[in-house]
């Protein structure tokens, strides 16, 4: 028989108790609506006693959230207990978590008292608590360094107690998998009334094991499952909840598990969270980083093109996303750039593909990356020189105040010279402004990202923008210890991708 593996978030509390900032009330509902879509079946929505906004915001949400099971955190206090079921008592289902640490040097060190003392509050605060529901959690806090027998003790106990989920949390990502395994078979095996909770996982990062960790403990016999949304959380953070997710469904042959998860949400989510925590997402961050399904060298990417199968071990289509990229650069094949022609619509016979090659690595070469508007430009650009950019800035000037920008541009457009002045709200905003009104362009700006090199008072400025023109999207970078600059360098770069790929158009039509 298959098994249900329940999906216990925590973005919102673990989560957010790591980040610089606290997230809003609005911002916490937008959260827990895509973690409500995407089918976790309990989100932990906070640790109510922390402060009166954590409280408001615990209760708006268990106001709003219908199909997932809300949570709130309490340590061993009754008011902790009592700002837990205060908060949640009109949520449609609600649990209280209990958590207190059990390993020796958090006994001693931390809390200052004795196995029994702990042993004896535990079943306290869980018999307390259970006045306000029978859907009750204990976390052993700390439980990869405790004592096995200790820990089958107090397992045991709270169970009598009236605990009807036990967590084993791996509070400061020590634990090896096997170890992890060990403890979980453990508890199973030596805790006479085991059957009657569900063994939940609850791991960190510290030595990048704990998504592993977590698939290991399911074999082991857990049933739920904790972490959060991009692995975020105290430290190196918690374990990252669509990594499990997505392991379980690629090697699901093996496994007999299944869960309530709506897989094709899972991106959507992650964009959601990596935004609203201000948290971006490493470019190779396993399922949901930008690299995550693109292609770069020329062996793969070839591979890909004869069998997906080849590189891909998973269709990003069933997490959202819509597509495998090519990364077209000079490690790039022919095959590659025919693929690109092709998914444009270019026929075999319409260009030549080994002038097209040889050109193309040149540029790559020269430029880096190579987009489809560049292939489109070599292929059929042969009067124009892919190399010269009809747009180049000659001069600017920006003042910024408090109210308004204002920037004065000149720029080269072919054999002309042309003077703009606009205002704007910022600085980008008028640059943006008086740029259009020089080169009349119908086009609309859709991103724009500074990064800065070495940051320090001489670090190098980066813009990456994108362009949006007719149907087609153009990028644009621009580098300069003066980031005004970059920002024009950026944009003007992106109007001469334009420029080139309009001046296709006209020769196409010729
Ligand atoms: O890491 C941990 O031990 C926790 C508990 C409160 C569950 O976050
Ligand atoms: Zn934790």
């Amino acid at each position: 028989m298959k098994k249900k593996i329940i999906f216990f978030d925590t973005t919102l509390r673990d989560g957010e108790q790591s980040l610089k900032f606290n997230l809003n009330t609005k911002e916490k509902i937008k959260i827990a609506l895509a973690l409500e879509n995407m089918g976790i079946d309990i989100i932990e929505v906070g640790f109510p006693i922390s402060s009166p906004k954590d409280y408001k915001t615990s209760k708006k949400i268990s106001q709003i959230i219908k199909n997932s099971k809300l949570c709130g955190l309490a340590r061993c206090k009754e008011k902790d207990i009592d700002m837990v079921y205060k908060s949640l008592k009109k949520a449609k289902n609600f649990r209280i978590h209990i958590f207190l640490a059990t390993s020796p040097i958090h006994i001693i060190s931390k809390l200052k008292t004795n196995l029994n003392e702990i042993i004896e509050k535990i079943i306290f605060m869980i018999k307390y608590a259970r006045k306000y529901t029978d859907d009750i959690e204990f976390s052993c806090e700390d439980a990869s360094r405790t004592p096995i027998d200790n820990l089958c003790l107090i397992v045991k106990k709270a169970i009598t107690a009236g605990a009807t989920t036990i967590n084993i949390p791996d509070t400061v990502g020590y634990i090896f998998p096997q170890e992890y395994y060990n403890i979980i078979s453990t508890l199973k095996n030596k805790v006479d009334n085991i059957d009657k909770c569900i063994l939940s996982v609850h791991t960190h990062n510290d030595l990048g094991m704990a998504v592993g960790n977590a698939i290991t403990a399911i074999n082991a016999g857990a049933k739920q499952i904790e972490g959060t949304i991009n692995g975020i959380g105290e430290r190196a953070g918690n374990c990252a909840l669509e990594e499990v997710i997505m392991a379980l469904y690629t090697r699901k042959k093996n496994m007999k598990y299944y869960n309530n998860i709506d897989y094709n949400k899972i991106y959507k989510t992650s964009k959601i969270v990596s935004k609203i925590c201000d948290i971006p997402l490493s470019i190779n961050k396993a399922i949901v980083g930008k690299n995550a399904f693109s292609h770069s060298s020329g062996i793969h990417q070839d591979g890909m093109i004869k069998n997906k199968k080849t590189y891909e071990i998973l269709d990003p289509k069933i997490i959202g996303l819509n597509k495998t990229e090519f990364n077209l650069t000079s490690k790039s094949g022919r095959a590659a750039v025919k693929y690109h022609m092709k998914l444009m619509g270019y026929k075999k016979y319409e260009y030549d593909i080994e002038k097209l090659y040889n050109n193309f690595i040149k540029l790559a070469d020269k430029k880096g990356q190579i987009f489809n508007y560049d292939l489109e430009s070599l292929a059929f650009n042969t009067k124009v020189d892919n190399y010269i950019e009809f747009y180049s800035l000659k001069y600017f000037n920006i003042q910024s105040s408090s109210d308004i920008s204002i920037a004065t541009i000149k720029l080269k457009c072919g054999k002309l010279i042309k003077l703009e002045a606009a205002t704007g709200l910022g600085p980008v905003d008028a640059i943006y402004k008086v740029i259009i009104r020089i080169i009349n362009y119908n086009i609309k700006l859709i991103k724009y990202k500074l990064t800065t090199k070495n940051n320090t008072e001489k670090s190098t400025g980066q813009v990456d923008i994108k362009l949006k023109y007719k149907t087609r999207i153009f990028n644009g970078i621009g580098l300069s210890r003066n980031i005004m600059k970059a920002s024009i360098i950026a944009i003007i770069n992106a109007i001469n991708n334009i420029w080139r790929f309009k001046q296709i158009k006209k020769n196409l039509k010729k």
